[in-house]
């Protein structure tokens, strides 16, 4: 007994020893685009931590001016006075941007659209998962509102710039677990039955259903769009789930840094020659494939009008 108690403390001694190069091995995916970025401007959601503020610190020094849209301002005027020590990029700008409030999101729309004459590269980045039942200022489910219509107006309120600044991408930083999700239209807010890491999943296929039907309404435009699945990534995303947080911890030395989960939303907002894939999905800097839901074309279309009705935006 004592003996194969020592033998599994060697393996897991063992087992953290080579848990840098077992972390290597499945962080697959490196954006290798070599693409610069000076006079190019870039919005990044979510910004002050995790893949978004990773994403932001890589556009910055390849020389973007980035904008780090987040809903804690201070905390995001630290991580820009970082990004800018480390990158030598002075232009980095925080705007305060909650995305559980449609005036804030209006707001920050607003005055982007007045202070820029161009958007490049919006990322679509931040995200919750697995609050406890809440809602947003404006009544919304807070994944759903967050995750998908935060975004969805947000993209909506910028699409004209992003046309005028075209070639252009749009990256919403969806998640593998669109594979559990499912777009229930009456229950879209959770009313009637609420499991909070269902309603993860469920606004992260809305991110890939979104993805799709825009860039299918985008054809032609000169901007794309692309959703992506950034790998699992040691972040603060698992703060609102004990179960999670103890998971992530140990697991912490083989999941992916929040730099290498940044790897995908770069590659798609800067690779060359990726316009043919428009509204396409990725994971470690590849396409990949989608659920049946994610696919639907009606589900799409649906979801779209539904968005657009909840957030007083014309069907169109
Ligand atoms: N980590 C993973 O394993 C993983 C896996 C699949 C997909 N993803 C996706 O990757 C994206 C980034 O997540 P992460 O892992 O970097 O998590 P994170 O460290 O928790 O970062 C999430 C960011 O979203 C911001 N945010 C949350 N609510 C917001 C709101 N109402 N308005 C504006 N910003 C808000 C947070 O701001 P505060 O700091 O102020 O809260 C934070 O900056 C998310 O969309 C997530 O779904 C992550």
């Amino acid at each position: 007994m004592l003996g194969l108690l020592i033998l599994l403390l060697c393996f897991l001694f063992l087992l953290y020893m080579a848990a840098p190069q077992v972390r290597k091995m499945l962080a697959f995916g490196v954006c290798t685009s070599t693409v610069q970025l000076p006079g190019k401007v870039a919005i990044v959601t979510g910004a002050n931590t995790g893949i978004g503020k990773e994403t932001a610190k890589e556009l910055a020094r390849r020389g973007a001016r980035v904008y780090l849209a987040c809903r804690d301002v201070q905390k995001g005027e630290a991580v820009a006075r970082e990004i800018q020590a480390v990158t030598g990029n002075q232009q980095v700008l925080v705007r305060k941007l909650d995305l559980a409030d449609t005036k804030c999101i209006r707001a920050f729309a607003k005055d982007f659209l007045e202070e820029e004459k161009h958007l490049h590269i919006l990322i679509n980045n931040a995200g919750v998962m697995m609050c406890p039942y809440s809602k947003t200022a404006d009544g919304f489910e807070m994944h759903i509102g967050v995750n998908h219509l935060g975004h969805f107006l947000l993209t909506h309120l910028l699409l004209e710039k992003l046309k005028e600044s075209a070639p252009s991408r749009i990256i919403n930083v969806s998640s593998s677990g669109h594979l559990l999700g499912r777009i229930q239209f009456h229950n879209l807010q959770g009313e009637k039955f609420y499991h909070s890491g269902l309603a993860y999943c469920h606004s992260k296929l809305a991110n890939v259903l979104f993805t799709r039907e825009l860039a299918r309404r985008l054809q032609g435009s000169g901007v794309t769009a692309y959703s992506v699945h950034p790998g699992t990534v040691h972040s603060q995303l698992t703060r609102h789930s004990a179960l999670m947080k103890c998971m992530w911890w140990l697991f912490s030395y083989f999941i992916k840094t929040p730099q290498q989960g940044a790897q995908t939303s770069l590659h798609c907002a800067l690779a060359e020659g990726l316009e043919a894939l428009n509204g396409n999905h990725f994971s470690d800097c590849q396409v990949t494939w989608v659920s049946g839901q994610a696919r639907n074309e009606t589900i799409a279309r649906r979801l779209w009008d539904v968005s657009c009705d909840l957030l007083g935006l014309p069907v169109d």
